[in-house]
């Protein structure tokens, strides 16, 4: 992580309010991430508490799928259990397996069992949208976390920049290109169901559409997967390479699993290690790609710090405090689509390069053994990972 607590980083075009707003939660999440240092282990240290958890009863939550990326299980998962039960609640945490019948159906259940709150990272803004419309009739307040449902109704979104998370990748690609003008760009993006796949490409344009339009690098093609289905990935990538005359100098890919389907069409041609690759996530297969030399970086996103954002959020809304879930909610989210602003919590994500794996060791998001076994050893001792 090139610093701790990167100084809030406003955008231009934004209005004042929300610069202010954005200026809070930022540096809310600068204080956030250097008090937690995105110490993330998913055997997570947050002590029970007294009550042991469920004496406030039971928040739900539900993830998107497993296939995509390794976080919502490795990561998710464990912190959101972690952070519940530090809260006093009991967690009911399922996933709906990339299966939106499954989602609605996890989210019946749970409205029907009574849950407090209802967390839910949606497999699409319509699922997830049915659902927070569902909860509220029966008076359960919903919170989007990590992805916004777009025409929604959750009155509150926890997750990161995730403009930033797109900016950091372009900006990463473009200093590993630096020394190739009119590098040929091939861009392989996540779910066009997903807000945040349109946010992190949103944050790479601001970085690159500069160098595209200048001349500097050269776009080949933008292409995003349905789903995020990581061979999908690999298969359009070797399209695209193939149409391209097995020519590319930089791939922008929009996260881990995307980045190592693009890593095997590259080896498969010689070109891994060439070709810098981005990704996002900081999981073990990542980072373990990134020590060898075949990824360029990834995004570090402290998961402990989003699960923990939305627990505290979690009380608020159970205890009825909307004051207390407001104060915490100090940034904003336009929904275009709902027409709508939500009250939200985006906290910082951060780079991480070759340099700053062992940062991410550090911090506990994940553990040595994870990366450094077999052709790793000397890359690790090399580092001071241990
Ligand atoms: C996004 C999430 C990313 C990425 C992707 C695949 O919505 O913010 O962390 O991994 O889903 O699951």
């Amino acid at each position: 992580m090139r610093s701790k607590t990167p100084l809030p980083q406003l955008y231009p075009g934004r209005s004042r309010a929300r610069r202010k707003h954005a200026f809070f939660a930022l540096a809310l999440a600068g204080v956030l991430t250097v008090s937690a240092c995105g110490s993330n282990s998913s055997s997570d240290d947050t002590p029970e508490s007294p009550s042991g958890g469920g004496a406030n009863g039971t928040v739900g939550v539900i993830l998107p799928e497993t296939a995509t990326s390794a976080r919502w299980e490795s990561f998710d998962k464990p912190m959101l259990q972690s952070a519940l039960r530090a809260e006093g609640f009991d967690a009911d945490v399922q996933n709906a397996q990339g299966d939106v019948q499954k989602f609605s159906t996890l989210a019946d259940g749970m409205i029907a069992k009574g849950v407090k709150v209802l967390i839910i990272a949606s497999i699409n803004s319509e699922v997830g949208g049915a659902v927070a419309a569902k909860a509220k009739r029966a008076g359960i307040p919903t919170i989007d976390y990590d992805r916004l449902n777009l025409g929604g109704s959750s009155d509150y979104y926890v997750s990161f920049d995730n403009v930033r998370v797109g900016e950091l990748q372009g900006q990463a690609l473009i200093t590993a290109l630096k020394d190739k003008p009119g590098a040929q760009v091939v861009e392989i993006e996540g779910a066009p169901t997903d807000n945040n796949a349109t946010l992190f490409h949103e944050g790479q344009q601001k970085a690159l559409r500069p160098l595209y339009d200048s001349g500097a690098l050269k776009l080949v093609r933008s292409q995003a997967i349905d789903g995020w289905d990581n061979q999908k990935g690999g298969s359009t990538f070797e399209q695209i390479l193939t149409g391209n005359g097995g020519k590319v100098d930089g791939v922008v890919a929009a996260n881990d699993g995307l980045a190592g389907a693009v890593i095997t069409v590259l080896k498969k041609n010689g070109l891994n290690g060439k070709v810098p690759v981005t990704g996002q996530d900081a999981t073990a297969d990542g980072l373990k790609a990134i020590l060898r030399g075949d990824q360029y970086m990834t995004v570090f996103k402290p998961i402990r710090d989003e699960a923990q954002a939305a627990a505290k959020l979690a009380v608020a809304l159970a205890k009825g405090d909307t004051a207390g879930a407001d104060a915490l909610a100090q940034a904003v989210s336009q929904d275009p689509k709902g027409k709508r602003t939500v009250k939200s919590v985006l906290l910082t994500p951060q780079t991480v390069t070759r340099a700053e794996v062992k940062q991410v060791t550090d911090a506990g998001f994940v553990k040595p053994a994870d990366i450094c076994g077999g052709d790793l050893q000397a890359a690790c001792a090399e580092l001071g990972i241990s």
